[in-house]
């Protein structure tokens, strides 16, 4: 169902809020189905449950792949672009990598995995990080991928709560000038993770690592020992796919749970749509598949339209910072898929690392994963786009498998830093305070999403009552984003930030309480409290207020000390970027922490602190903005 003109986009609008069985429906249509579906939706907010395409039966890889290799199966699929631009690239044809995904759902079957078992994949930006995820989604386990920058602590916490049986990582990796012990933090991480039986190990950089015997196994010399057919596991519309670990105001991060059919359905409807993809067509996304992004867009959505596919392994400054626009030059790309973060550091590199590459063969610039500013958004629609190029601002979440407002490329009219208009299932709503809702143009709201769509998030893995919790309770049957909107006089949407207590750092999403955690944990701290602060690059930065206990003297060894703890507990992602050493934290009398001070000092606002006579103790606000850290 493909969008193609304003008023196909209205009508398919109007359509999906008139009739959003119909549309589902008809939408649907466009995949293989072992069987039918009996009915499109069932739905409440209350508990919740939602559930799409009811009674339908499918396998997602034989729509990723079985489907493309029956009608060209020498078209490319996965183009691979090694962290060094002097190493080999590697083109995977549809044929080339069902085959190989096939091989290796062999392997985890001869290793006794089966459907429903959970899978835990820790790797760099390799094309068998695809075929893993793939292999998996074909014997119907549930894959958990783990973003490659998460310690080991991390691993293990993730690798606990769902249960996993299988581990699948590499050796090492390789990340600009920078060589990575994947295996290493592997084998850290499994010292307490009993439910591990069979880690698989593919080789990258072939350094040495420890294999236990029993239980480590090599991807290249089990492959040897299996076909490379392997008929698809029948899944029903509502089981698992995949759990993905996101960060939430409260607690650990919990397991995000999308199922087959309706992340399916999703994933690649709000693709094709919202690029525009043309056949043919060369997509480049930059995230890492260990994120949300990385599984909808980078691997499922654009296999699932039989798209070419760039899987990037490096970063966007090595070996300087024109690697990108290198990268869009010698594939051809045409769409290009980014996150403001990384268009905001390239500018700072200035014009001499863009200025003479071509860039030509772009029609399409994306940006994801936090709000874009605009002089990031016209930095890029001039330098990178020419001024031929729409952007996509595509506002979306971990929750919501895929892209919910946004421009469609060359259809919406844009407009800098907006994500305007809802695609179609999506029926967005702001709310005030009370929970009503607010009508009508120019205003602001928390914003709330009323209806379901097939991408929304089923449960959080082993706790539904945190699903319920934490989206569905906040309003009375509404989905609550936690995040913050505007919709202005045209009825566009802008994204203004999370109101919860979640920071997004360079589009990472990270909860104070987790930050909080890995540095209470350190020895010698007595309190902390974290918060977010505006960074001209990251987007948002982490400014930790630090109470210690009166021995703890050298605060810059301290300081340091306190970051590898935080690297250690959850990853380097999570350091902060200021610790301010504080005696006393702004407390109310009941004993809560008033973050709002904190967040102002940590702006740099120091006037407008707002009623500070509710405070246990008021002195320490003096003491917080005389120590403030620029
Ligand atoms: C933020 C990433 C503004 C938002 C796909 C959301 C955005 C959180 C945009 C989800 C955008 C994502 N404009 N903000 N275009 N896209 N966000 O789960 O705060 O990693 O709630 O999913 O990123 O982050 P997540």
């Amino acid at each position: 169902m493909r969008i193609r003109t304003f008023e196909e986009y209205q009508s398919a609008y109007d359509q999906s809020v008139s009739d959003p069985e119909g549309f589902w429906a008809e939408v649907a249509q466009d995949f293989e189905w072992k069987k039918p579906w009996k009915k499109v939706l069932d739905w409440n907010f209350e508990e919740p449950n939602v559930k799409w395409f009811v009674g339908g039966k499918m396998n997602i890889t034989e729509n990723c792949l079985d489907r493309h290799v029956r009608e060209k199966p020498n078209h490319p699929a996965i183009i691979w672009e090694p962290n060094d631009p002097s190493d080999d690239t590697a083109t995977l044809t549809y044929k080339m990598l069902f085959e190989r995904v096939c091989q290796f759902a062999n392997v985890l079957k001869k290793h006794g995995v089966v459907k429903g078992d959970r899978v835990c994949i820790y790797m760099p930006m390799i094309p068998e990080l695809a075929i893993a995820v793939l292999a998996c989604a074909r014997v119907g386990a549930i894959h958990s991928v783990v973003f490659g920058g998460f310690s080991a602590q991390s691993i293990a916490d993730r690798i606990n709560d769902a249960g996993c049986k299988v581990v699948i990582t590499t050796d090492g990796s390789v990340r600009g000038p920078k060589q990575i012990p994947m295996k290493d933090t592997v084998d850290d991480a499994l010292i307490g993770c009993p439910t591990v039986e069979k880690v698989i190990v593919s080789t990258r950089t072939r350094t040495p690592v420890s294999m236990i015997k029993g239980r480590d196994i090599w991807w290249e010399e089990e492959v040897k020992h299996v076909s490379s057919e392997c008929p698809a596991e029948e899944m029903d519309a509502e089981d698992p796919l995949f759990i993905l670990y996101t960060s939430g105001s409260t607690g650990k991060p919990k397991g995000v749970v999308h199922t087959c059919g309706g992340y399916m359905v999703y994933t690649a409807y709000t693709f094709e749509n919202v690029f525009q993809y043309e056949p043919g067509d060369v997509y480049f996304c930059t995230a890492d598949i260990g994120w949300i992004t990385g599984h909808s867009y980078i691997v499922y959505g654009p296999l699932l339209r039989g798209a070419i596919s760039v899987l990037f392994e490096g970063i966007p400054t090595y070996p300087d910072a024109g690697r990108f626009w290198d990268i869009i030059d010698k594939h051809k790309v045409n769409i290009f898929y980014t996150a403001p973060t990384a268009i905001r550091s390239l500018m700072g590199f200035g014009p001499e690392y863009f200025k003479n590459k071509d860039l030509s063969s772009l029609k399409v610039l994306g940006s994801v994963g936090e709000p874009i500013n605009e002089e990031a958004w016209n930095w890029y629609n001039e330098n990178i786009g020419k001024g031929n190029c729409p952007i996509v601002d595509t506002w979306w979440q971990t929750e919501t498998a895929g892209i919910m407002i946004s421009p469609l490329a060359h259809i919406t009219k844009t407009k800098p830093s907006f994500a305007t208009l809802p695609l179609p299932g999506v029926q967005p709503v702001l709310v005030d305070e009370n929970g009503q809702e607010i009508q009508g143009n120019g205003v602001n709201g928390n914003l709330c999403i009323k209806f379901p769509w097939p991408g929304i998030i089923r449960t959080t893995w082993g706790d539904h009552d945190r699903c319920r919790t934490t989206y569905f309770s906040t309003y009375k049957n509404m989905y609550f984003t936690g995040d913050g909107c505007m919709r202005d006089e045209d009825g566009y949407y802008r994204i203004t930030g999370r109101v919860d207590d979640v920071i997004n750092v360079s589009g990472h999403r990270i909860g104070t309480a987790e930050v909080e955690n890995a540095i209470n944990m350190h020895t010698g701290v007595v309190e902390s409290a974290v918060v977010g602060y505006p960074h001209d690059i990251k987007g948002q930065g982490i400014y930790a207020y630090v109470i210690c206990e009166a021995s703890s003297h050298d605060s810059e060894l301290t300081r340091k000390d306190i970051l590898a703890t935080v690297s250690r507990i959850i990853g380097p992602i999570a350091k902060p970027d200021k610790i301010q050493f504080v005696s006393g934290l702004p407390k109310t009398r009941s004993g809560k922490i008033m973050r709002r001070i904190l967040r102002k000092v940590a702006e740099g606002d120091f006037n407008n602190l707002g009623d500070i006579s509710t405070l246990l103790d008021p002195g320490v606000v003096e003491d917080i903005k005389a120590g403030a850290i620029k």
